[in-house]
């Protein structure tokens, strides 16, 4: 995702974490103020282009090398790198940050919570699960009058389309929309489904609890992302009819990133808790 996706999932997930936990990581992150998640969404984005960062490149993203639009599926073995992917790097940081050696130092607890907070939400981005392109970042359309890269389009361009554009500073039209995400997920269109959205959470299985979140992401890009294949969609003009059926995809996965980052944030500061 871009700014405004990874910071809109940071505010969702504040809104559902219970006190100790926004208590635990206010401390950790030195920012009592309810902008404590978005304020370092987005870190692990600016980071990755630095030459110390530049290892962590291959974590934000899985590259499946399945074949959409037949089959989409996402298998550790055969689709994450020896280098790390995004499911890899959640389960390392994941027990960094619990530190069950507790063998850290402080600094290395707040720069894996960062880690955290974006990976749980790059995943849920459909093209960040998939080979193709690198994950479209080598497919080119029209998209809304402009040419773009199909992974900047699923990155940024239709959810920023959802809100009627973005300008200037991503952070009040993000709270803007995690709050309608919350409202809809409390009481709204979301209300029954996200029952099951932490169905197979477990913190003691990263790479299991990762794997199911992968694969529903993953599964759009053979019905929404690529319905007709990569090669149908090369050059093409994305219409209307494109966007009406992409953007509740785009919308739902970041509603299910925000609630599922919640309930890993919980887990993480009870299971830290209990350790001290
Ligand atoms: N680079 C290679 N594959 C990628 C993907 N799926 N998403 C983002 N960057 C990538
Ligand atoms: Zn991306
Ligand atoms: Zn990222």
């Amino acid at each position: 995702w871009g700014g405004f996706g990874h910071i809109t999932i940071a505010y969702v997930a504040s809104s559902f974490v219970n006190d100790q936990t926004a208590t635990y990581f206010q401390t950790l992150l030195r920012n009592d103020s309810s902008d404590y998640l978005a304020n370092v969404a987005t870190w692990a984005d600016n980071i990755r282009y630095t030459k110390w960062g530049h290892f962590t490149g291959p974590f934000h993203f899985i590259d499946a090398k399945d074949d959409p639009p037949s089959s989409c599926d996402v298998i550790m073995e055969r689709d994450c790198k020896s280098e790390g992917c995004v499911i890899s790097a959640l389960q390392n940081y994941t027990s960094r940050l619990i530190d069950a050696g507790r063998s850290l130092p402080a600094w290395e607890h707040e720069q894996a919570a960062k880690f955290i907070i974006h990976f749980v939400g790059d995943m849920h981005q459909p093209l960040h699960t998939e080979d193709v392109a690198k994950g479209g970042n080598g497919i080119h359309v029209k998209f809304d009058n402009k040419f773009l890269n199909l992974h900047h389009v699923w990155d940024t361009s239709i959810l920023e389309k959802i809100v009627g554009g973005v300008r200037g500073s991503p952070y009040g039209a993000a709270q803007q929309l995690a709050d309608q995400l919350v409202a809809d997920i409390r009481s709204g269109k979301y209300q029954t489904e996200s029952k099951s959205w932490l169905d197979g959470i477990k913190l003691d299985d990263v790479e299991g609890t990762a794997l199911i979140w992968a694969r529903e992401s993953n599964a759009y890009v053979c019905t929404h992302v690529l319905p007709q294949g990569p090669k149908a969609i090369v050059g093409q003009e994305l219409g209307d009819s494109y966007y009406d059926d992409a953007a509740p995809v785009v919308e739902i996965q970041v509603a299910r990133a925000g609630f599922r980052l919640a309930a890993w944030l919980d887990l993480l500061a009870a299971k830290i808790a209990a350790n001290k």
